[in-house]
């Protein structure tokens, strides 16, 4: 992405302060993702650099997170796999706990959601205190599948998710 680019990108998203709780300055990619400018720019970039990447399957978190897993997946080649909140997906599921910016909650995946080995993108719309990424990479390893690498538009960097995804390669596309 470039820096005009990501510019663009960066004067599109509205932050609301004080949402969901007093305290939290809230990045609302809706107005982004509504701009059919914005949404080209944050799908493109992120098709360019996996595109080649032999990627089996995308994970996406529920529920921002389906906005760009599915686009992607579509765009290079991969197949889509949601990991979903509690009590959503109907077959035999692994489930991990995890705590967030605002709360606590669990998150979910169908047991027979890929083979063993499976080379698996994790993308979500944003990182802030990482509890989300490391549950789905959790359940990805529950699995016995790879992580080849996480992707966010949004990284809030205070928040230092990045540290708790030590090991890992993560990617994000603007950084608060
Ligand atoms: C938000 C966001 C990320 C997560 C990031 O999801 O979409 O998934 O928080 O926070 P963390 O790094 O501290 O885990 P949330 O569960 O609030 O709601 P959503 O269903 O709208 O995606
Ligand atoms: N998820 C967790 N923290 C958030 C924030 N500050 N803005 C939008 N989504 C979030
Ligand atoms: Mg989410």
């Amino acid at each position: 992405m470039t820096i005009k680019e990501k510019e663009k990108v960066g004067n599109l998203i509205r932050s609301v302060k004080d949402f969901p709780e007093k305290g939290v300055i809230f990045r609302d990619i809706t107005t982004a993702l509504k701009d059919k400018k914005g949404l080209e720019i944050v799908i493109k970039d992120f098709t360019d650099r996996y595109k080649d990447k032999e990627i089996d399957y995308v994970v996406g978190a529920d529920a921002r997170g389906f906005i760009f897993g599915a686009a992607i997946a579509y765009n290079i080649g991969a197949g889509f796999v949601p990991a979903r909140k509690p009590g959503k997906l109907p077959a035999e599921v692994e489930s991990v706990e995890y705590s967030l910016e605002y709360g606590k909650n669990s998150i979910e995946i169908h047991k027979d959601a890929f083979k063993k080995g499976s080379k698996i993108l994790i993308v979500d719309d944003l990182l802030a205190t990482g509890g989300t990424a490391k549950a789905m990479v959790q359940l990805v390893e529950k699995l016995e599948a790879k992580v080849y690498e996480l992707a966010f538009m949004i990284e809030l960097t205070d928040l230092k998710g990045r540290e708790l995804l030590e090991g890992y390669d993560v990617y994000s596309q603007l950084k608060y």
